[in-house]
């Protein structure tokens, strides 16, 4: 059971007619609704009578058009109520209640039908065409359809009931009925369409209608049946347009408290208000309509009632709570206050009932609110000023999709709204109510800051084809359908969860939204996949064990991900010459162990090794801490077999050590990162296993001793020294205090040094280290050290420093950079970076409030390689704008490189000319067109 359900105090939908249904108001008729009215008082405005314009829009309640400024006819410019623009950063997580639910013929049998939508008077009879066969607007989950945009958002629920019924399909109608909705609101936006003129009068019960209108008449000539409930939510400036019908919710959240939620349309138990192709449906004009006003930060929640008849609001609010920058949760415990005070409403059909929950008068008192007819407005909501913030609205909708699941699925739970509603009504129900559950999450910003805080995106290149049910169908005929992960979206069953891995980087920092993963078993199925790819212009990203630290292994938009984790054979190991042949998704680890137990070891190794596979090494060119004893992967790796973006295998899985015939292509893919070929097999040398290790840490007063150090480590024990690694006191800190390691050394230290020996004769190396260690002490370059004694203390010496990366993310989101300079300067930069962001006022050291938790450097010291990480309470523009581009400025200025071995990926993509000449990038560029012309290969990385 999830933690907070259980508790006893509990709110939920309450049900309520508003009127009685079938009973038309007056106005119905004609489908037009007040809000339509302003359409020529706008119109009226940028014509010139703007004084008398803006009076009776004011009047209306309705945010005026743009311009904000015009004259008043006496030439005095006049200041009209001009909106604060707000947009949405959104996404949404679908789960459908069962698999395959929707009949694939019903949907075939649309998409097929082709024609212009335009023209079209939407009465059914006279609709030729169906649909624009080329995208699908909305997605559905079961029975369940959405959709998300920066100004809108909407959800249909189809209505359960006509199991059984020929020719129903509430799933289809539910989707078209979305599909449609969100195709009337980009008409806002159509410069070449009549709506362009009525941006700021759009009205959601006039789109619902539209869309409706479409929507039957695609039933009709299509000769099918089905209903569902509808909310449709539009953002205009500052003001949230929503008009609800039926048993979809919508909640927003304020500075951790929940300021806001609708109430259901029930005609009776469990029988919503609902759009359809019956006589006796709904209309939309039968939707509850309503306005909000909204602020910069707000938590806007719309889900389908497999979301609130499985979660009471507080179990909500804990969800979006946990997901809040600390200064944004509510203090103490989060509340429901439905508060006048913080709301501007305003009703727009006599009797609605906006929200039954309303608490004027003190935490235990209830207040019904009925709004008349008049516009109500209440004043006084409470100016906040947000620092820029980070909330990702995909984890919000994920984690209350989850958790509306777990107890959606659980038939023993006592005590769901489903079963508490039944119970008022005097039926028995027991468990919580298995439903699709959709929820669409937006949260409130800026126009101006990115959605995405985080990061900043490259626009989605319109080259790339949109998937459809076709490519996937194709895809499931050249490889076994339990190797292709698709959701809802592209015509699959799979949950957007199941994807989530493969959409999210190790950082939590980069995410795609692919709805395609296919994970090929041989190479054969890479280079069909490929082939198909090229041909369409498909976007594709190749991913190994997605522990990339630069946003290159996952998805920018909507990009298949080709995972190579099916293809983890050993194809072949020699053991007189230690040449390993093996598929490319081995993870590191396990060809550790496999050579380990025949007397050798792999020539990398890294903290991530238990995830990376081998062929993500290589296309990283993954450093890590033997790269002082065996060197880089381009002399390691002796052949690779690569299938290139048109499905051309280039076989260059030699097992020579020496090969001189012309051009070693295979050194372009080590380093590539997916962007020039996908990597199916690799061919490399691993040494043999040392027979004598020693480690050792030292506590070390200064850098500079650091470095002393180092070369008197290379002095004494040149021959022996695999590892040379260091890092200060702050990493220090995080690792003993997320990971159950106790420091080897007594004291603390500024600075601490790991030293690794590896040769064949322990006498002689034990002697060589013991001797180091000692003139160490002596002259003071060493104020502490500890020797492993045994094998499990060389592990846990090495997980300390091996635990760095991880213990940081568990300190906060962690900004990377990983960079090469002369080892004398090495350190300054984390100095320097610090004080930037002290004088900035951003970070003080032991002082948690500040938006900087931490500055700190680890890394491969014998290789020149600093790790610069800065720990921050979330990724943020002004924290970002303090060391980027600085950071790589001061690289260039020390002629290092802005990568010494993690790579470009999307992070440092537009940072590459620090590090080379626009003549090397040039030449990358020809190299890229040559590889992969049609550029889908990882795209927006790199160059
Ligand atoms: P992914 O992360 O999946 O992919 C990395 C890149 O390679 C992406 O651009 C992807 O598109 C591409 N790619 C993956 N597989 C293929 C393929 N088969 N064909 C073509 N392209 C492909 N890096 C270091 O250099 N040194 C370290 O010490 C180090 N330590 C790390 C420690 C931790 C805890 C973590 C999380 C990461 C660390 N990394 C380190 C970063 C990372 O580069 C490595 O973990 C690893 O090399 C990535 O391998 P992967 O299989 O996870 O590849
Ligand atoms: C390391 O050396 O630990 C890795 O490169 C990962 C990191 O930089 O965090
Ligand atoms: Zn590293």
């Amino acid at each position: 059971m999830p933690a907070g359900l259980g508790t006893s105090a509990r709110k939920f939908h309450s049900i309520s007619l508003n009127r009685q249904p079938g009973v038309p108001f007056e106005g119905d008729e004609d489908g037009a609704s007040p809000i339509t009215d302003t359409a020529a008082l706008s119109a009226q405005l940028l014509q010139s009578d703007a004084t008398s314009a803006i009076a009776q829009l004011q009047r209306y309640g309705k945010a005026v058009p743009l311009p904000s400024r015009r004259s008043d006819g006496a030439g005095n410019a006049q200041r009209l109520r001009a909106p604060k623009n707000y947009m949405f950063a959104h996404a949404a997580t679908g789960i459908p209640k069962f698999e395959n639910r929707i009949p694939l013929a019903k949907r075939e049998a649309v998409v097929a039908a082709k024609g212009d939508r335009s023209g079209q008077s939407g009465s059914g009879k006279d609709v030729a065409a169906i649909d624009p066969p080329e995208e699908e607007m909305a997605t559905s989950a079961g029975e369940d359809a959405f959709f998300h945009r920066t100004d809108a958002l909407g959800i249909a629920d189809g209505v359960g009931g006509w199991a059984g019924v020929k020719d129903a399909d509430p799933s289809l109608f539910a989707r078209r009925l979305m599909h449609h909705v969100s195709l009337e609101i980009q008409r806002y936006e159509d410069i070449d369409d009549e709506m362009f003129s009525h941006y700021y009068d759009a009205a959601p019960v006039d789109i619902l209608r539209r869309a409706y209108e479409f929507t039957l008449g695609e039933m009709e000539a299509l000769a099918m049946r089905g209903s569902s409930t509808a909310c449709v939510v539009i953002l205009r400036g500052d003001e949230l347009r929503v008009a609800n019908l039926g048993d979809c919710g919508l909640t927003v959240v304020r500075q951790g408290d929940m300021v806001y939620r609708t109430e259901e349309q029930q005609h009776s138990f469990n029988y919503p208000y609902q759009l359809g192709t019956e006589a006796h449906s709904d209309r939309p004009s039968d939707a509850q309509v309503f306005r909000l006003k909204i602020q910069k930060g707000d938590v806007i929640i719309v889900g389908s009632d497999g979301v609130f008849d499985n979660l009471f609001d507080e179990d909500i609010l804990e969800e979006v709570n946990q997901h809040l920058p600390p200064a944004m949760r509510s203090e103490g415990q989060p509340e429901l206050k439905y508060s006048t005070d913080s709301l501007w409403y305003e009703s727009q059909q006599p009797g609605d009932r906006l929200e039954a929950l309303c608490r004027n008068g003190g935490p235990d008192k209830t207040v019904e609110v009925a709004p008349s007819s008049t516009t109500k407005v209440v004043a006084g909501a409470p100016k906040l000023s947000l620092p820029q913030f980070h909330i990702d609205p995909h984890a919000i909708s994920l984690a209350i999709a989850k958790r509306a699941k777990l107890v959606s699925e659980d038939t023993r739970y006592t005590e769901s709204p489903f079963q508490m509603r039944a119970m008022q009504e005097g039926l028995y129900y027991q468990g919580g109510k298995r439903d699709d559950i959709t929820v669409v999450v937006a949260v409130v910003t800026d126009l101006e800051d990115s959605p995405d805080p985080s990061y900043h995106k490259p626009a989605r290149s319109e080259a790339f084809k949109r998937l459809t049910k076709d490519d996937l169908a194709y895809f499931k005929t050249i490889m076994p359908s339990e190797t292709v992960l698709a959701t809802a979206q592209v015509g699959g069953t799979a949950d957007a969860i199941e994807l989530e891995g493969f959409n999210a980087d190790w950082l939590n920092k980069y995410r795609g939204d692919s709805q395609l993963v296919l994970r090929p078993k041989t190479t054969e199925q890479v280079s069909q996949i490929l082939q198909y790819c090229s041909t369409h212009r498909i976007a594709v990203v190749p991913q190994g064990g997605n522990t990339g630290l630069v946003g290159g292994s996952v998805p920018v938009h909507d990009e298949v991900v080709l995972s190579l984790r099916n293809m983890s054979k050993i194809r072949s190991y020699d053991e007189l010459s230690g040449i390993l042949v093996c598929d490319a998704g081995c993870v590191l680890e396990e060809l550790g162990n496999y050579v380990g137990e025949r007397g050798h070891v792999m020539p990398l190794d890294l903290g991530a090794k238990g995830s990376c596979h081998i062929g993500g090494n290589v296309a990283a060119n993954a450093g890590g801490i033997r790269f002082l004893r065996y060197g880089s992967l381009h002399g390691s790796v002796l052949g690779l077999e690569v299938v290139l973006a048109d499905g051309t295998v280039l076989d260059n899985l030699s097992t020579l050590r020496k090969d001189n015939t012309g051009y070693d292509l295979k050194q372009l893919f080590i380093g590539s990162e997916g962007t020039l070929g996908v990597v199916t097999g690799v061919s490399v040398a691993t040494p043999q296993k040392p027979s004598a290790v020693n480690v050792a840490v030292l506590g070390v007063p200064t850098y500079e001793c650091v470095q002393r150090a180092f070369k008197l480590a290379r002095k004494r024990c040149g021959e022996v020294l695999s590892a040379y690694e260091f890092w200060d006191a702050n990493c220090m800190g995080a690792v003993l205090r997320h990971h159950e390691l106790k420091s080897p050394l007594g004291a603390e230290f500024p600075f601490y040094v790991l030293i690794e020996t590896s040769g064949s004769n322990k006498e002689h190396d034990d002697e060589k280290l013991g001797a180091l260690l000692e003139e160490l002490m002596e002259e003071g370059i060493a104020e502490d050290g500890a020797l492993a004694q045994d094998d499990s203390q060389i592990a846990r010496m090495w997980s300390m420093r091996e635990g760095i990366p991880e213990s940081l993310g568990k300190t906060g989101p962690t900004y990377k950079y990983d960079v090469s300079i002369p080892i004398p300067v090495l350190y300054d930069i984390v100095g320097d970076i610090a004080r930037r962001l002290e004088t900035a006022g951003l970070y003080k050291p032991g002082d948690a409030t500040r938006p900087v938790k931490l500055v700190c450097g680890y890394g491969h010291i014998g290789d020149g390689n600093l790790h610069l990480n800065v720990v921050a309470e979330r990724f943020e523009d002004r924290v970002t704008e303090i060391f980027e581009p600085y950071v790589y400025e001061w690289v260039a200025s020390h002629r290092g490189s802005i990568s010494a071995e993690h790579g470009v990926g999307l992070m440092k993509r537009d940072y590459l000319r620090y590090s080379k000449s626009p003549e090397m990038i040039a030449y990358m560029k020809r190299v890229k067109d040559l590889f992969d012309p049609n550029h889908i290969l990882n795209p927006y990385k790199v160059v």
